[in-house]
């Protein structure tokens, strides 16, 4: 099957970088948000980044524009119809999930991968409720998606061979390095980086130092790109909350239980970057 036409479900952070990354590897890319300003926040997000790099002279003035003419915004489902592959990147909510699944399952042609970009939720869970399981499949990117190189794919219990064969093809066509994990909580990134940012969290919590000496720690002691404040702020503490519960109610093991300071701050709404206050000040 040839890949042409990409469907991303969801134009927030990681589905505009999602749609953004498609495009620009060449993809035919419809990109669906559930109402016109959303759309409108998403595709200027990825415009910008285009301008960014086409002013830095990564982007010629012709594949700025070619990107462009890629690129479509939708509010409709239907508009999925003659893609390839659909990529779900919408709120990680499983009851949002499980209705979303047999929608698309029921307008894509009977051989359209469908992949999730969910960052904990099963994958397994979300292919039982369509009518051919084997073409489900979690395609995990990393933020900002269009920079990072990895590709997590995720195999749920009844995903195919054949489908985890043309999702590698696919995120390497994307300039991605897979790797294949299993469909359990955090797959491999999450299960290894929320105990280390929890962590960071507790350490705060205990005094044991300030959270600009922490991150200068980890960046110039381990030659990380962020501290681990500077990338919870990144990332989204809201975001790092709930893949803290989804695996700590996998395994209840304490290294994942969320530190009281993390509920407390996103209970306030300082989400990161993103709301403009996280354990830093964006404003
Ligand atoms: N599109 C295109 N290019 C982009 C871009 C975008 N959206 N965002 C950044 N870039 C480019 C910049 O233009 C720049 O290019 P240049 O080197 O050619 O000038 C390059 O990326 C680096 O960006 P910056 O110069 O702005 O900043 P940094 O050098 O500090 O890099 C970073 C930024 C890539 C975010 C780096 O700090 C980093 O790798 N941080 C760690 C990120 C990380 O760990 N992500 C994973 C989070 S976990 C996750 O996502 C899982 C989820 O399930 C929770």
């Amino acid at each position: 099957m040839e890949i042409r036409k990409v469907g991303v479900v969801g134009c927030g952070l990681m589905g505009s970088g999602i749609a953004q990354t498609c495009a620009q590897f060449g993809y035919e890319t419809v990109v669906r948000e559930v109402n016109q300003q959303l759309l409108d926040k998403g595709l200027a997000r990825i415009y910008d980044a285009w301008d960014m790099m086409a002013s830095k002279g990564k982007l010629s003035r012709e594949e700025h524009d070619a990107n462009r003419a890629r690129l479509h915004g939708t509010l409709e489902l239907a508009d999925f119809a003659d893609c390839d592959v659909i990529i779900e990147a919408i709120i990680e909510n499983m009851e949002e999930k499980i209705k979303l699944f047999p929608a698309l399952d029921h307008i894509v042609k009977p051989d359209t991968l469908l992949l999730t970009n969910t960052s904990s939720l099963s994958v397994t869970q979300m292919a039982a409720v369509t009518r051919n399981p084997a073409r489900v499949c979690g395609l995990h990117f990393f933020n900002p998606a269009p920079v990072m190189k990895l590709a997590e794919i995720v195999r749920g219990l009844t995903t195919s061979d054949e489908t985890v064969e043309k999702v590698k093809e696919f995120a390497v066509s994307l300039g991605k390095t897979p790797v294949v994990a299993k469909d359990t909580a955090g797959f491999i990134v999450n299960f290894l980086l929320i105990p280390y940012l929890l962590a960071a969290i507790r350490m705060l919590e205990n005094g044991l130092a300030t959270r600009e000496d922490i991150d200068t720690a980890m960046k110039l002691g381990c030659g990380y790109p962020m501290g681990p404040f500077t990338l919870l702020d990144y990332v989204g503490l809201d975001t790092t909350l709930y893949v803290a519960e989804v695996i700590y109610d996998e395994y209840k093991e304490p290294l994942y239980a969320p530190p009281p300071l993390l509920r407390r701050m996103v209970a306030a709404g300082m989400y990161g970057r993103k709301s403009g206050k996280g354990f830093y000040d964006y404003q």
